[in-house]
């Protein structure tokens, strides 16, 4: 098969996925991300938006160093300042990209940038320009390219590629697009363009139509060869176009599209759930491919035809993307062995450090919950093994509260070695344990955003509490796990306030 039917997929999670509201990671997070997307295969790694502020900045420097095989690339104004910035970022990489965008539209152009077409058509010449001169690789966005007038789209588009640009992105900006439609107006624009020869058409739809998975296939039957698209389908207000949406539609009916593309499957579910747990964002139960009802049959009659013949009511495999159900569970007798050998075959190969922490987590939980299954593990995994230095731990947790009574926490902290104690009342329990906390740390948070969830079902489930706080202008997301919902809540209060502290003593070493 040849290169035009390729695809390539390139994830914009880190960029346009953190630009979803309430969402932000910090730099060990992103870097997290990015490398699982690198075992997933993803062509093209949108790292994120330097100019945005330093912490973006170090973020996508980070990736740009640290991962290697896909493409990284940084996304900039047309602007030289912006231009200049993204590519102190990303010049690190083994594959550099600088994307640079402008808008097309005339409501854009007009309202936004208060410019003409013919200003912005030589704004958007002269950023490629500069870009070129410093990266081999540029690709420039038409935002709004799809209500856009199309003459003066095709104008721009042939400019740009005169320019130097090697992959050209016509986003629908809006999620205003229907499927038809978009197909026909890329199909249009690369008829339109004399110079496109070998350049990429690339496609960037949103959700808000709820049509961007739709819209972006569309785009590819119309001659485009690259997808924007973000894991779980995060991104500006409604959202992108969803990765694992793509490349299992592009699998699935590959006799219909006939295209290629490169990607570990695999990785797909464990991708998802990395994407969800770092930005607190939950999964719908229903939402195709990763959602925790994606593969499950209840009616009786579809239950009948799977056991039958799974292809009766199912089109893909669980474990082709990465969904493994075991009825292997360990409890409170299970040996490091056993427990190494469960993680292995979950994906986590741990070094020894990683492998002694996850372990006394497990003992921990092993004697409070009987049997611990593979979600319990991969809950235990995220929270003891990725998590930052803990500066501050949960040494003791008492908490009286009840009908007609002030809630009153006691808390200890472990700090440097040394145990200290404060004692604190609050509106209701979990506040009373964070003003308790606030007291010793000195460090004095906002819960903006409180999520609980049993990680398995049953009584003594695990609860898993992911939390965002907000300490002076930034927010953390924290996470704490525990069969106790109120120690969960604490820990997960502890564990953002240890991002915080991380990330102002990394600030302190610069
Ligand atoms: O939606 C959009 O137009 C964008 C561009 C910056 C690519 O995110
Ligand atoms: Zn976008």
């Amino acid at each position: 098969m040849g290169e035009k039917n390729r695809i390539y997929l390139f994830d914009t999670t880190l960029r346009d996925g953190e630009q979803s509201p309430g969402v932000s990671l910090n730099v060990d997070e992103k870097l997290e991300i990015a490398q699982q997307l690198a075992r997933l295969g993803v062509d093209i790694i949108e790292a994120g938006f330097p100019i945005a502020s330093p912490g973006d900045f170090q973020a996508v420097k980070t990736i740009a160093q640290k991962v290697k095989g896909p493409v990284i690339a940084g996304l900039c104004r047309a602007s030289r300042n912006d231009i200049h910035g993204c590519w102190e970022a990303i010049k690190y990489a083994e594959r550099p990209r600088i994307h640079t965008f402008l808008a097309t539209s005339d409501i854009h152009l007009k309202h936004k940038l208060q410019t003409s077409r013919e200003d912005a058509l030589q704004q958007a010449i002269d950023a490629v320009t500069y870009a070129r001169s410093l990266c081999p690789d540029v690709e420039f966005s038409a935002e709004d390219a799809s209500r856009s007038d199309l003459d003066y789209l095709a104008q721009v588009v042939e400019a740009v590629i005169n320019a130097g640009a090697k992959v050209v992105n016509l986003p629908d900006t809006t999620g205003y697009a229907v499927p038809e439609d978009y197909g026909q107006f890329i199909r249009s624009i690369i008829e339109r363009v004399p110079n496109i020869g070998d350049t990429i058409i690339s496609v960037h739809c949103h959700d808000d139509l709820g049509m961007a998975v739709a819209n972006s296939l569309a785009g590819v039957l119309g001659g485009a060869r690259q997808i924007e698209c973000a894991v779980n389908g995060i991104g500006e207000r409604a959202g992108n176009a969803s990765l694992e949406e793509i490349i299992m539609a592009l699998y699935t009916r590959k006799s219909f599209y006939n295209k290629e593309i490169e990607v570990n499957y695999q990785e797909i579910y464990r991708t998802s759930r990395l994407v969800s747990s770092l930005t607190g964002m939950v999964i719908q139960p229903n939402k195709a491919i990763v959602g925790a009802n994606a593969f499950l049959h209840e009616s009786g009659i579809h239950q009948d035809g799977v056991l039958k013949e799974r292809s009766t009511y199912e089109i893909m495999s669980p474990e082709l993307v990465g969904v493994f159900k075991s009825n292997l569970v360990l409890g409170k007798h299970s040996g490091r062995h056993a427990f190494k050998e469960r993680l292995l075959a979950l994906g986590y190969d741990l070094d020894d450090t990683e492998l002694a922490k996850a372990f006394a987590g497990f003992k921990e939980i092993a004697d409070k919950k009987r049997e611990i299954n593979d979600d319990d593990l991969e809950a235990l995994v995220k929270d003891r093994v990725k998590a930052v230095p803990e500066r501050f731990s949960l040494e003791y947790l008492h908490i009286s509260c009840g009908t007609g009574v002030i809630p009153t926490a006691t808390v200890k902290l472990g700090i440097e070695g040394k145990v200290f104690q404060a004692v604190s009342t609050g509106d209701g329990p979990v506040e009373a344990a964070c003003h308790a906390v606030d007291r010793i740390t000195d460090i004095y948070g906002k819960m903006i955003d409180y999520k609980l969830h049993a990680v398995t079902s049953g009584k003594d489930a695990l609860g898993e509490v992911l939390s965002r706080i907000q300490i002076e202008d930034n927010v953390y997301n924290g996470r704490g796990l525990s069969t106790d919902i109120l120690e969960a809540s604490v820990k997960s209060y502890i564990n953002a306030i240890n991002k915080y502290y991380y990330e102002i003593s990394l600030r302190d070493q610069d």
